[in-house]
């Protein structure tokens, strides 16, 4: 039987978050429903509730989520009522072009699960990236859910489902960052901080975080930054070349999104190096960049989409390095809010005093 639960619901562009009562459908063949522990507020989430991604309001927001499955579907054999999950929002088909080349990072025939989920009044919810987890209860695909250690906090497990592992994941697996390699990462919010930390489980020599706020390098050090740089009082191109004997580092990850400092990212790899893309920029941006140097300094550029995850490789084993100790995931938990504190902590996230805020349920 459909079942009313509190969610946070985007109504339209640029009006403020609202606490509704939403209708969540028995879970149909292929589907979860999921008793929501925790979900972190991301950019994203503000991005719709401004209108920036797409105009199919209401929106049901929150995608940064774990949880306990509550019920599952016909058919569903991935998980089962009462497992521990992180949820998601790319549940790959297994079958298109790129699943089948061994990629499935690349599916874009993701099987979410149907916008099944209404207001009251019968209208459809749109639920952020295919979740809808700033809520009592969400139904997703089984494939948006992965089983993790239920040792694990909430707080810190959700994290996983987004921001955290974008970061992580720029670092391990688009950027194959390697024992011994020098990382610099540009820009330490959430994202670039876990791609700090991402670089110093897989251990990178030389971690330069550059950001132009001290809080952010401070929280970047804490996770294993070996090297700060204020790019305000720094030039920032010369002084990661400076901390790496003159000839820049091995992967450099840009995760601020702008012009300005996709082009320092550009000129602060080595030779052959590479360069990872994690920033997400708007449409109207350029850079200029000479041929010449395009083509002379080789390497790669790359960009890094959710970390080029796979969640049932990558979630287990990042929950499992984060009871070992060696992974500190808490330390991105700035503030723990409740469900109807979602509008003030979009509001908080232009501050920069945060790298997350987590609502607990
Ligand atoms: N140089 C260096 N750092 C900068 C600059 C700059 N010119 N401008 C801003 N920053 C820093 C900010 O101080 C902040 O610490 O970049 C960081 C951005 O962090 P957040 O705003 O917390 O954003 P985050 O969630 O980390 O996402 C970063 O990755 O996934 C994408 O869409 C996301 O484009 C966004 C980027
Ligand atoms: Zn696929
Ligand atoms: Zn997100």
């Amino acid at each position: 039987m459909a079942q009313q639960v509190r969610g946070v619901v985007a109504r339209a562009k640029g009006e403020p978050v609202r606490l509704e009562t939403i209708v969540v459908p028995d879970p149909g063949p292929g589907e979860a429903v999921v008793k929501i522990k925790s979900c972190g507020v991301c950019h994203t989430d503000l991005h719709y509730r401004e209108g920036g991604i797409n105009d199919e309001f209401p929106f049901l927001l929150g995608h940064e989520a774990a949880g306990t499955v509550e019920s599952v579907g016909e058919g569903v054999t991935e998980v089962a009522p009462g497992d521990y999950v992180v949820l998601n929002w790319r549940a790959v088909c297994g079958d298109c072009r790129a699943c089948r080349r061994g990629r499935p990072w690349y599916c874009f025939n993701t099987h979410n699960a149907k916008q099944r989920m209404t207001l009251t009044d019968g209208t459809e919810l749109s639920p952020a990236l295919g979740i809808g987890a700033f809520a009592e209860k969400t139904l997703v695909a089984a494939g948006q859910c992965t089983k993790v250690d239920p040792a694990a906090s909430p707080a810190a497990a959700g994290l996983l489902g987004c921001g955290v592992m974008a970061g992580i994941g720029a670092a391990i697996n688009t950027g194959g960052v390697g024992r011994g390699d020098s990382v610099a990462v540009i820009g330490c919010g959430g994202v670039g901080a876990a791609a700090v930390a991402g670089s110093a489980l897989a251990g990178a020599s030389r971690v330069i975080a550059v950001d132009i706020d001290d809080r952010k390098l401070e929280t970047a050090r804490r996770l294993g930054a070996t090297h700060t740089v204020n790019s305000r009082s720094q030039e920032a191109v010369e002084a990661i070349r400076a901390l790496t004997g003159g000839h820049g580092a091995d992967v450099v990850i840009e995760a601020v999104g702008r012009p300005e400092t996709y082009e320092q990212a550009f000129y602060a790899r080595d030779l052959a190096g590479t360069v990872v893309l994690v920033g997400v920029p708007t449409p109207e941006m350029r850079i200029d960049l000479p041929l010449l140097d395009v083509f002379g300094r080789g390497g790669a550029l790359k960009s890094s989409w959710y970390g080029d995850c796979l969640p049932s490789r990558d979630f287990p084993m990042l929950i499992d390095l984060y009871l070992q100790g060696r992974l500190d995931l808490d330390a991105f938990v700035t503030e723990t809010i409740e469900l109807d504190g979602v509008e003030e902590a979009f509001a908080r996230m232009h501050e920069g005093d945060v790298l997350r805020s987590v609502v607990l349920l």
